[in-house]
């Protein structure tokens, strides 16, 4: 699905658990991620490092319990891949029996070899460049990556490495736009972008953030489409009050009994 190739863009977003895999799937999104931003997300964590395979087997096995047909990929959380080509075979198989179609994982070059032993299992995989968050210590902090001319030219290079060693698509974060078209461009595998540009082959947002449901300032790249928290917060606070005024529930809202357990209980 190149768009260069006259493809209309790839529309992904992030899922943690059945509800938003059916809400996300209603929607007709093509992939749902079960990102390992469940998190900052969900488990209200500062960053992602602490996610453990555990964690993204029980939010993939949610996910999969909608049977969305959109495709599904699971984030491989730190430290899943990076120990021994053994250990990574067992995760990314683990998180395709919890449910997923595929893998996804961060970083370039130092990554060929893992994939190239994931694949060698017959498990696809999602490639992420960029600004990956789980190298957010080594990064110094969530910044735009590959804004000098030597960090572009090796992000272009890591994405032709990626492709080789076979993954299916890329994601690309935090980029200027003028790279994330140049490495759209020199890349065969379709790019999905997120902070990005408008020229990748789709885009990817976290569900939370764009249904108005963060508790953080979104960052700029993020165009929230509703704010739900509002709306939650107004239905909550008129059931509290329904509650608290004896308004709720009505006879409609219960159950029926008998007459004769209602003479017997005196009702
Ligand atoms: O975990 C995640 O949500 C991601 C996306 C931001 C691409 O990796």
């Amino acid at each position: 699905m190149k768009r260069s190739h006259g493809a209309r863009a790839i529309s992904m977003v992030t899922a943690y658990d059945e509800p938003s895999a059916r809400i996300a799937d209603a929607a007709g999104v093509d992939v749902i991620l079960v990102g390992d931003s469940v998190g900052n997300v969900v488990l209200g964590r500062e960053d992602t490092l602490s996610v453990t395979m555990e964690e993204m087997v029980h939010h993939t096995k949610a996910v999969a319990t909608a049977r969305p047909a959109a495709l599904v990929v699971a984030d491989l959380p730190w430290l899943s891949y990076h120990v021994s080509r053994e250990e990574t075979i067992v995760n990314a198989a683990a998180l395709i029996r919890a449910g997923a179609d595929a893998v996804k994982l961060e970083g370039g070059f130092q990554r060929v070899e893992v994939i190239e032993a994931i694949i060698d299992a017959e498990i696809p995989v999602m490639g992420h460049l960029g600004l990956t968050p789980q190298s957010v210590r080594a990064m110094g902090g969530f910044k735009v990556q590959g804004k000098s001319v030597e960090a572009a030219e090796h992000l272009l290079a890591s994405v032709k490495a990626l492709e080789t060693a076979g993954c299916f698509a890329i994601v690309l974060e935090g980029v200027p736009e003028v790279l994330g078209t140049e490495l759209t461009r020199a890349c065969l595998v379709p790019t999905i972008g997120i902070g990005a540009g408008p020229n990748t082959d789709g885009q990817v947002l976290v569900f939370h953030d764009l249904l108005g449901l963060s508790s953080t300032k979104s960052p700029k790249f993020v165009r929230q489409y509703a704010n739900l928290a509002e709306i939650a917060t107004q239905a909550l606070r008129a059931y509290v009050a329904d509650v608290q005024g004896g308004n709720f529930p009505t006879e409609a809202e219960s159950y029926g009994a008998s007459q004769a357990l209602s003479d017997h209980l005196g009702n």
